[in-house]
């Protein structure tokens, strides 16, 4: 086989550590030769993942801006996306997940004729509005790519269901892999010493824009309620910076001494964080994987969620945003040993730390099967 130029594009947190295992892995595959493209439509939360896992970036094109729309962010990604491909033939290139950052990457490999590999494919709500804007992305990609990289079989499914059954693969889901990278990475963190003795504590995290407003508001109040009624209950809240979260929780939770506001924490810290936490309350779809690898039950501050394998599992539970329900939600977990146990069963249906390597291997085999 000839050498080939695989283009991987990224610009977010998220993106960014289920990607970097991957370009490990392609690193060291003979005939493949990783490109790294940053859109950085997250600047500070993705030079966090980057500095960890030392990836080296060819094409960066900085284009976060404060607040940026979902308008301005299309627009910009796009015309970066130009420069990229004008500048360079590629021969596959490997987009992640539902961001902008994935779905205009793909768009633009289509306009530059160049196959379409869709990393963490087939996850579907089949709600266009929820999560917004990352259902329709997804649904976007699928339609463009040439390789499908499903997670599990139930998003094989979906993506076969949708009639995309060549070239659909299984491999877990390489967000799992990054765990093996950075639990074996040595831990220390300022927030320790902040917890009391005896105490637990809650992971939470809230960033979706259909959480904006209202529903954010209705799991604040929840949280404060459970604090005031549990006097060993902590939270560890790392907050995403975008300005309309930062002004809802400093208007909503500062001041509060057992919630722990911190800026958004490196992976390594999160994951150890979370090993380390009682339970999980979170609207973030990673974290909805990473969590039953720790045995840690998740509370989903979501009506639906694309990963209903974790809610089958029994690791996962959507308690809305409704604050009673989110309430309801925590103080179970909080005082029914039962419950909280058939929650924290250390099982992963997202995958076993391999997907990287099966992900490469399906690239090889495309490319041979091309003819190389
Ligand atoms: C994006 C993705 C979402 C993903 C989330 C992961 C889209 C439309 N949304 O949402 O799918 O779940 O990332 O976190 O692709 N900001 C900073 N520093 C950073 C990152 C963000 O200051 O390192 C602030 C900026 O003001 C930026 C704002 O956050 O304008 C919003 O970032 P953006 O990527 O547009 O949206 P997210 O809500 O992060
Ligand atoms: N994460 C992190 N630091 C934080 C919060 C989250 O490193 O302060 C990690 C988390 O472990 C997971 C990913 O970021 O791997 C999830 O990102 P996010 O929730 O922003 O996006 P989503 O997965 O919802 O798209």
């Amino acid at each position: 086989m000839n050498q080939k130029n695989v283009l991987v594009i990224f610009g977010t947190r998220p993106e960014a550590i289920k990607m970097a295992p991957l370009v490990k892995e392609l690193e060291s595959a003979p005939g493949l030769t990783p490109i790294v493209c940053v859109t950085a439509q997250h600047r500070a939360m993705l030079d966090q993942v980057l500095r960890f896992f030392e990836i080296q970036t060819q094409t960066d094109l900085n284009i976060m801006k404060e607040g940026q729309s979902l308008y301005s962010l299309s627009a910009d990604l796009l015309k970066g996306m130009e420069k990229v491909f004008q500048a360079r033939k590629y021969d596959l290139v490997l987009v992640h997940g539902d961001t902008t950052t994935a779905f205009i990457g793909a768009l633009a490999a289509y306009y530059a004729k160049i196959p379409v590999g869709h990393v963490e494919a087939g996850l579907r709500t089949y709600d266009k509005y929820a999560p917004f804007p990352e259902e329709m992305n997804r649904e976007w990609i699928g339609r463009v790519a040439d390789m499908h990289f499903a997670p599990t079989a139930l998003s094989a499914a979906n993506l076969k269901a949708e009639n995309r059954s060549a070239h659909v693969y299984v491999t877990g889901n390489t967000g799992i892999d990054a765990m093996k990278w950075t639990l074996q990475a040595p831990f220390e963190h300022p927030i320790q010493s902040k917890l009391r003795k005896n105490s637990r504590f809650i992971l939470m995290t809230m960033h979706r824009r259909e959480n904006w407003g209202e529903p954010m508001k209705g799991v604040f109040e929840a949280v404060k309620r459970v604090i005031q009624k549990h006097p060993d209950i902590e939270v560890i809240y790392p907050v995403h910076p975008n300005p309309v979260l930062q002004e809802a929780v400093a208007q909503e939770l500062e001041g509060h001494e057992r919630i722990h506001l911190t800026e958004p924490l490196d992976v390594v810290d999160l994951h150890h964080i979370m090993q380390r936490s009682y339970l999980v309350l979170t609207d973030s779809g990673g974290i909805q994987e990473e969590a039953p690898s720790l045995g840690k039950p998740v509370l989903v501050l979501r009506d639906k969620t694309e990963r209903p394998e974790g809610l089958t599992a029994g690791t996962l539970k959507c308690v809305g945003t409704k604050g009673e329900a989110v309430q309801a939600g925590i103080e179970q977990l909080l005082t029914d040993k039962e419950a909280y146990r058939s929650m924290s069963k250390a099982h992963n249906p997202f995958g076993d730390g391999t997907a990287s390597r099966q992900i490469v291997s399906a690239i090889q085999q495309f490319f041979q099967s091309q003819g190389g």
